[in-house]
């Protein structure tokens, strides 16, 4: 069994060096709404530390405590620290008495909501930290509605004579809305040695109009779906799902 991929953060990074598809459309958002940020499932700091490159201050939750590490490690290399508070906390009880004119769950963090009340309590807990006027953006892989099993190859530019291939099985299980990704990394370092690197992640996928219905149950409103990170339409080949809402009460 392999361990989880939340448990190795260097991992992460490798498998997720090139995704970029989010970043300017977060920054822009950012930009539009202004600071301080919340953001749930902060990862290694992907994208904290481009936003506190910008000038904001955020509050970073994350309850892994490898990603926490190593997000903090990236803020403090780039001499950001001061910009970001960390948070050992989890999106379905975060308290923090506060309240914010952006709240971003980016890059499929609503995906680790398995249940409806983990995914109603998290959603009631944006909406307790989100100021009038405010935003909530998220996004998520849009679901496959087919069954069975995708294979992605990558090859992934490190350090001069080393090199790394990456494969990513992906399980599709479309009645219970579950992905199971395996990621296999084969590492050739520059002495010759070849290690082998594997993690698995297990994510929830939704609906479109089930996401929808769910950001309004928790009393958002103003909903605004997208179907990539330009703010164009969903379709059928839309690849991920991104949503904006404001609060209703
Ligand atoms: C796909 S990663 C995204 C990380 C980062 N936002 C990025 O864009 O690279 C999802 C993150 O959500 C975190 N997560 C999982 N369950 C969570 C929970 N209940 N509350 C907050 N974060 C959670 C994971 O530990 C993981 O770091």
């Amino acid at each position: 069994v392999n361990p989880p991929l939340y448990d190795d953060a260097e991992l992460y990074d490798l498998v997720h060096a090139d995704y970029r598809d989010d970043l300017s459309f977060y920054r822009r958002l950012a930009a539009d709404h202004g600071g301080p940020i919340l953001e749930l499932g902060a990862g290694s700091g992907r994208l904290t530390e481009l936003l506190a490159v910008d000038g904001y201050q955020l509050t970073a939750v994350e309850p892994s405590a490898a990603m926490r590490r190593a997000g903090e490690a990236r803020l403090a290399k780039g001499g950001l620290s001061g910009r970001v508070t960390w948070i050992d906390g989890d999106m379905r009880t975060l308290d923090l008495g506060a309240r914010f004119p952006l709240i971003v769950a980016p890059f499929n963090t609503l995906m680790h909501l398995d249940t409806l009340d983990d995914q109603d309590a998290a959603l009631e807990r944006v909406e307790a930290h989100l100021e009038a006027g405010g935003l909530f953006a998220c996004d998520v892989y849009a679901p496959r509605f087919t069954a069975g099993t995708s294979v992605h190859h990558a090859t992934l530019r490190l350090e001069a004579g080393e090199a790394a291939q990456l494969t990513s099985y992906t399980e599709h299980d479309p009645l219970r809305q579950r992905t199971t990704v395996h990621h296999q990394l084969d590492l050739l370092a520059s002495d010759g040695t070849l290690r082998r690197r594997s993690a698995t992640l297990q994510q929830r996928s939704y609906h479109r109009f089930e996401l929808e219905r769910l950001l309004r149950s928790a009393g958002l409103g103003a909903l605004r779906s997208f179907g990539d990170f330009q703010r164009g339409p969903i379709h059928e080949g839309s690849r991920v799902w991104v949503m904006l809402a404001g609060r209703r009460r």
